[in-house]
Formats: C-alpha cells, structure tokens, sequence
C-alpha cells in the first residue's frame, strides 16, 4: 500500500557554536511527530559543513551523554538535494572511502525543518536555499530570517514601525578600523553601561556588558571576533526581562501570542550570558508564566505580535522584551527560530498556553504545508 504520510526533512546540527543544541531539538521533535501521520528524513549538517543523511534510530540518540551535547559523525552518507519541477528530492550517496556509487533516490520532500539558530540557518540563508530548491519550510522567510538575525537593521526596521527599542550605535568594521574615535564618539552619547554585541550572534556570545568607558575597545575588538559588524546598546539598568511566543494562525487569522515569561539572572556578569542560558546552576530562574499584572502581560503580548508582524514573520518567533523601571515596554529582540528542545522557553510558554510540544510542531507544519511556493 503507498505510503501517504507526510515525509518532513528535518535538517540540523550545523557549523555554529550551537550544534549539538541543535542536535537535542531534532531529537525532541522526532519524538514529538507523529509516526502514523509524518515519516521524518534526517539531514545533518557535520561541524564542518557537510551534509549527512542520519536515519531514525540515529536521530532518537542524539541526547546528552556524561554531561556531553552530542555531535553528528563525519563519516556518514552525503544527503543530497534535487530540484524537479514539482519540488525537491532527497537523495544519498555513500560516504567517502567506500567506492563512491552512483545517487540513489530517496523520492520527495513534502516539507522541510530546519532546527538550525544562529547565522547559516535562522538569518536567511538556507530559507534561501529552499526557495530556490522548491521546498516549503518551517518559519520565516528570507528577509524577516535576516532581518530578525541582524540586531542592527532589526531596531530600524521596528522603529520605522514605531515599535519602541532602545538607543544603539552601529559598529561596521571597516569604520572601526577607519576611525575608531568618531565610533567612541557616537557610542558616549547612549551613556554607561551599555552592552556590545556581534549584530548577528546568538546564545550571548561575544556580548560584554560595559560600566566604564576605557572598556569599551576590548568590548568591541571581542564582537568582532564573532561578527564584522558590531551593535552598541544602551544597557537597561533595573528593567525586567520578559519572553513572549508568537504562533501563526492556521486559519489566516492574526498571530497569536503566548504567555509571558520572565528571565531572572542571579550570574556574576549580571545579564542573560552564556553560562546562565546553558549551565543554570541556579544563576537563573525562568517563570513560566511571569509573575506580572495582567495589564502588562497584554500590552507585552501586543508588542510581540506586532514586532512579528512588523518584520513580516511567519510561523512562529520568541519575542524578548525589557520593561522598564518607568513602565516603559520595548523590544530587545525577535527570535525567528527559537530555542525549540523540550526545555526550551518556546515550547514551554506555549505548554503554559495550553499548546504542548506536539500539537505545536504539528502546526508549525500545517502552516508550512498550506503556504504556496514562490513569493508571498
Ligand atoms: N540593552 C540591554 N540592556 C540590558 N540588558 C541587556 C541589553 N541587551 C542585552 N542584555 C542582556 O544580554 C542578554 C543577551 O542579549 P541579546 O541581545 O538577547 O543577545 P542574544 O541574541 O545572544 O540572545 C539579554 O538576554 C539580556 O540579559
Ligand atoms: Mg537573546
């Protein structure tokens, strides 16, 4: 009898700092799909850029061992990717070493997850890839991939919107090492402290937080490593940090958003760093929903949905947002492909919400499934 499931190309792993997160949420979401309805096709991306076809039983392994993020092998068949004039094929090819054979045909891909965060895989670039490959996808397109990846042309893009977001200066590095004062210059107007960050990094890596203005050099020369452009942020002192989900409607109705959540940072750097998103020896407490008036938690949800809609998302994003000691409510970023293990936020605000980690990626295919190809 033909096989009428839904073949879902789940693609993850990656180059990134962030592969074997990557690796946890492509487990977790094999889990979570239904086998009677979805037949899940593994792509790997190695940490050195290769692609690899990972089987079932493989993909269910991928999980924490002695404290270890799992890591996906070298040396495991390519997965490759064809493009007919209906869509996208998934074919294989051994791996290196064996007598190379010729393709063979794994047949269609219905619809692709790429569980990919950070740059080559939530800013744009391989949304590209599967627009040119024919493929529908999970998430956001190409522009609001990149837009919601580039922390820099994010706040024009929100502001132009009359979204509220803080003060910033940009850092490009050619104007850095052009005229490192003139960028001093700029930055002294948003006051101390501030935070310089990589425009398009993720996880906090390479942010420092700044108090005292002769630190300001190495806090830029640490962005660059991660990032050729670099964002200067006034620092919010005393403001709260609160995490909103938005979820795309399968009936074509307006986004909706899910309950708020707050981050409570207790690490000695004093903000949401590396250490405290991945190793929470008790430097944080997540409050799932946030312990804050109904009035605030609306007028949060409003500006994440607004935000989503401002930079033309779909499918779904994590809207992260301060409020101010002054009551004030303004945007500090939009996630176009959030944390998404089980544990993660994401899929934990929306369990609050009454939408478990199933049903949600259920929809989130749905969504990809009914969207037509080409531009939109
Ligand atoms: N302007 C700011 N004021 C106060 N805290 C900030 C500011 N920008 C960032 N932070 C702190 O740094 C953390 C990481 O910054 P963020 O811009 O979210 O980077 P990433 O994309 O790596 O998550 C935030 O979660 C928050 O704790
Ligand atoms: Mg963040």
């Amino acid at each position: 009898m033909a096989d009428h499931r839904t073949r879902v190309a789940v693609v993850f792993g990656g180059t990134s700092g962030e592969h074997g997160v990557s690796c946890l949420t492509a487990a977790g979401v094999l889990g979570a799909l239904d086998p009677a309805r979805y037949e899940v096709l593994g792509i790997g991306i190695t940490r050195s850029g290769r692609w690899v076809l990972v089987d079932n039983a493989t993909l269910a392994g991928l999980q924490v061992v002695d404290g270890r993020l799992p890591e996906l092998s070298e040396d495991a068949a390519d997965a490759v990717l064809l493009r007919d004039g209906a869509g996208t094929e998934l074919a294989t090819r051994p791996a290196a070493g064996t007598g190379r054979a010729a393709l063979s045909a794994l047949g269609r891909i219905d619809v692709a997850l790429a569980l990919l965060h950070g740059p080559f895989g939530e800013d744009g670039t391989i949304q590209g890839l599967f627009e040119m490959m024919g493929t529908r996808y999970v998430g956001a397109g190409v522009l609001a991939s990149a837009v919601g990846m580039d922390k820099h042309v994010m706040k024009l893009v929100l502001s132009a919107s009359g979204l509220p977001v803080g003060p910033f200066v940009p850092i490009p590095a050619a104007a850095w090492a052009r005229d490192p004062d003139a960028c001093l210059e700029a930055v002294a107007a948003l006051g101390l402290p501030v935070f310089v960050k990589p425009a398009r990094g993720g996880s906090s890596l390479g942010i420092t937080k700044v108090d005292r203005a002769e630190d300001l050099p190495a806090a830029v020369a640490e962005a660059h490593r991660f990032d050729p452009k670099v964002i200067v942020e006034q620092g919010f002192v005393g403001a709260r940090e609160l995490e909103c989900g938005v979820l795309a409607d399968l009936e074509g109705g307006p986004p909706a958003a899910s309950q708020v959540a707050e981050i409570r940072v207790h690490s000695a750097s004093g903000f949401y760093d590396f250490e405290a998103k991945y190793l929470p020896e008790e430097q944080v407490d997540l409050d799932v929903p946030a312990d804050i008036s109904a009035e605030l938690a609306a007028r949060v949800q409003d500006l994440a949905v607004r935000t989503f809609e401002a930079i033309g998302c779909e499918g779904l994003a994590r809207v992260d947002v301060f409020a101010t000691a002054d009551g004030h409510v303004v945007v500090n970023e939009i996630n176009t492909m959030p944390g998404f293990t089980t544990m993660s936020m994401f899929p934990r605000m929306w369990a609050a919400s009454g939408i478990g980690y199933p049903e949600l990626v259920d929809r989130l295919i749905q969504l990809a499934l009914q969207r037509p190809l080409g531009l939109r």
